[in-house]
């Protein structure tokens, strides 16, 4: 399909304005027109600067139907109806059960799992329109390996991979992919609190002895996103150095 098309496919990315979406964002824009999201305006900003002519930053918070909502009206006006899907922006509020708020569990609920359910159901209709479209999902290797403090956090992480699964089922008559991928330990603002004891401790159990780098993120959803994968759904691609082997 990228291959034939005459206009580039749009690609949507939320959570675009740094970390691991930021650097999806660069890496789809060598193939597609890429729509990255920020929760504020100076980061949309942010993201139509650095994507120059390949893409455009848009303000969705994937917490809230109406901001999800008025980011998708805008992308129907700019007659942009994103084909590939990926579903990065994500949250943590760690805390012990014991201790959870419910604004915690919430709050991290709605992002990270409701997010999903926002921003994928109103882009289906294209890609089965087109018979073709790739909905990628970040996990997390705690969702395979649990991690204190994270109940809240990892209940959503495993629970994505469960979306991945079902709706694979769902979708795969139409020519759409759907699969997940799970970061280990990855240097971003999300783990830039980890004191260096933290980081040391963790570390000590990545076989390839070192943190990942957001790009190697960005290039297992490039693989997922291009054609060479698209015998591939309802999977999960771990990238985490070892820390984790199924
Ligand atoms: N870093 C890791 O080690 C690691 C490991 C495993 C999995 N992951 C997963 O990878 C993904 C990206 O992680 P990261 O480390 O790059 O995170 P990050 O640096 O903290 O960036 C989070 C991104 O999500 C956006 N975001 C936050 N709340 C949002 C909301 N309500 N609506 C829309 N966007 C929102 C942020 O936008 P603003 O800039 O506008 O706030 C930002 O672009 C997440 O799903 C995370 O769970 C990360």
């Amino acid at each position: 399909m990228t291959e034939t098309s005459a206009e580039p496919i749009a690609a949507l990315v939320t959570g675009a304005s740094r970390g691991i979406g930021k650097a999806i964002a660069q890496r789809l824009s060598d193939d597609y027109f890429v729509i990255g999201t920020a929760t504020s305006e100076d980061g949309a900003q942010a993201i139509t600067n650095a994507l120059g002519a390949n893409g455009l930053g848009l303000v969705m918070r994937v917490d809230d139907d109406e901001s999800v909502s008025s980011a998708y009206s805008e992308l129907s006006e700019r007659s942009l109806q994103p084909l590939v899907v990926v579903n990065n922006a994500g949250i943590t509020r760690d805390n012990l059960l014991l201790r959870m708020k419910t604004a915690e569990w919430q709050e991290v609920l709605e992002t990270n799992l409701g997010g999903l359910y926002r921003v994928v159901k109103p882009a289906l209709r294209a890609m089965m329109k087109a018979r073709w479209g790739r909905i990628i999902n970040l996990s997390s290797v705690v969702a395979r390996m649990g991690n204190a403090g994270q109940s809240n956090y990892v209940a959503t992480k495993a629970g994505i991979e469960g979306f991945t699964r079902a709706l694979a089922h769902e979708v795969a008559s139409r020519g759409i992919t759907v699969n997940a991928v799970a970061p280990g330990f990855i240097e971003s603002d999300m783990t830039a609190d980890l004191t260096p004891e933290q980081v040391e401790l963790m570390l000590a159990r990545v076989p390839l002895g070192a943190m990942g780098a957001t790009t190697d993120i960005a290039a297992a959803v490039a693989f997922l996103a291009g054609s060479g994968a698209g015998y591939i759904t309802g999977e999960t691609l771990h990238v985490n150095g070892g820390l984790h082997m199924n």
